[in-house]
């Protein structure tokens, strides 16, 4: 059986970005493999967030992935606070991975953006608590949307630096997974922009607990052109926002952005939008309802939480004992 890992911030709240990028593979792959699924609330850390906040979020975002068909029988679904190991390893990495590594990290530059100086020191080596993560399991496969390709590559190198500087074959290489058609969901204010919990205007992404009156107005108001919709892919190149309210609703109802095309060319977006509204109403709906009953009992919450750290700990805790071995550490 694969080892799969992934991760997801629990500030804010999910988006379909989130859902079509990666929790949809989460579910999908949940079968056949050993999933490991974690709400990285010490990622969180690394920007300025409320502690109430938090707290409340990272309860909100467990039962939006319990709504979205995460199995916690099956998956092992916990905090990542919860579980040491993942800090233990990652300080060794902090020691493994090279400064200049992650001065090329593209999120790190676009969200240090102009202020360099003053971001925290967690978000500059982010990305070592991330490989942490994943290596802390040995886990092999990691389900995730495009813009953490450039951080498993990363976690790629410290595997193979760790291995090299201390002549072993300890950790092992792995594979992100991406969806090729959702790897990308962009913001619905701009095209240019992903779709993101952090941008300030909520009208940029639909949340998967939005209302159906809530979904409508936001896809009304989403940016479009004034072409109609082309009868090929290739005359989407030019017309971002266009190509991505075409691509959330091939990637919702099953069907190929051809197909889409097919079926709806020559139609304005007014009309378009109409039926993108309905299916994603039919959709995401149902997910925030269910999330409501789950998040309406936090003890619950919280003791599928605890018992997915606890089988989570029994992973890693031997495998981030090794490693401290290997480095020379005594035990602890
Ligand atoms: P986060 O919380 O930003 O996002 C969670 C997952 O959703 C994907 N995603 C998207 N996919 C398509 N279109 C979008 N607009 C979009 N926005 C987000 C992300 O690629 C991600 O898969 N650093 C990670 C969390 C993390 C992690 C890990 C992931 C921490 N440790 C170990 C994998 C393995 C993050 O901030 O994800």
């Amino acid at each position: 059986m694969t080892r799969i890992f992934s991760g997801i911030q629990p500030t804010g709240v999910a988006h379909i970005g989130n859902y079509l990028g990666a929790i949809r593979n989460w579910v999908a792959m949940q079968d056949g493999n050993e999933p490991v699924y974690c709400l990285v609330d010490l990622h969180a850390l690394t920007v300025w967030v409320n502690p109430v906040e938090l707290r409340d979020q990272t309860r909100l975002n467990a039962a939006l992935l319990l709504a979205c068909g995460i199995d916690p029988r099956h998956s092992i679904l916990f905090h990542q606070s919860a579980v040491h190991a993942h800090v233990r390893l990652a300080w060794i990495f902090n020691c493994v991975a090279r400064f200049g590594w992650l001065s090329r990290m593209t999120q790190f530059k676009d969200k240090a953006g102009k202020d360099r100086e003053n971001v925290s020191t967690g978000l500059f080596v982010y990305p070592n608590l991330m490989a942490a993560d994943i290596l802390a399991y040995h886990a092999t496969e990691v389900p995730v949307g495009e813009d953490q390709r450039q951080h498993i590559e990363l976690a790629n190198d410290i595997s193979l630096k760790f291995n090299h500087d201390y002549g072993v074959d300890f950790f092992p290489q792995i594979f992100p997974r991406v969806a090729k058609s959702t790897a990308r969901i962009m913001s619905l204010r701009d095209g240019a922009r992903k779709m993101s919990k952090s941008d300030l205007s909520d009208q940029s992404r639909i949340n998967l607990t939005d209302d159906a009156d809530t979904i409508a107005q936001k896809i009304r108001r989403a940016k479009t052109d004034s072409e109609p919709i082309p009868d090929c892919a290739g005359s989407l190149d030019n017309r971002p926002e266009a190509r991505n309210l075409i691509g959330i609703y091939a990637a919702l109802s099953g069907v190929s952005t051809d197909d889409v095309l097919r079926e709806h060319s020559g139609k304005g977006f007014s009309a378009f939008k109409e039926i993108l509204t309905d299916i994603l109403v039919d959709r995401i709906v149902p997910i925030g309802d269910a999330a409501k009953r789950y998040a309406a009992d936090p003890i619950e919450i919280d003791r599928i939480l605890h018992a997915g750290a606890g089988r989570a700990a029994t992973i890693a805790e031997p495998i981030v004992s090794e490693a401290e071995r290997i480095v020379g550490l005594l035990s602890s």
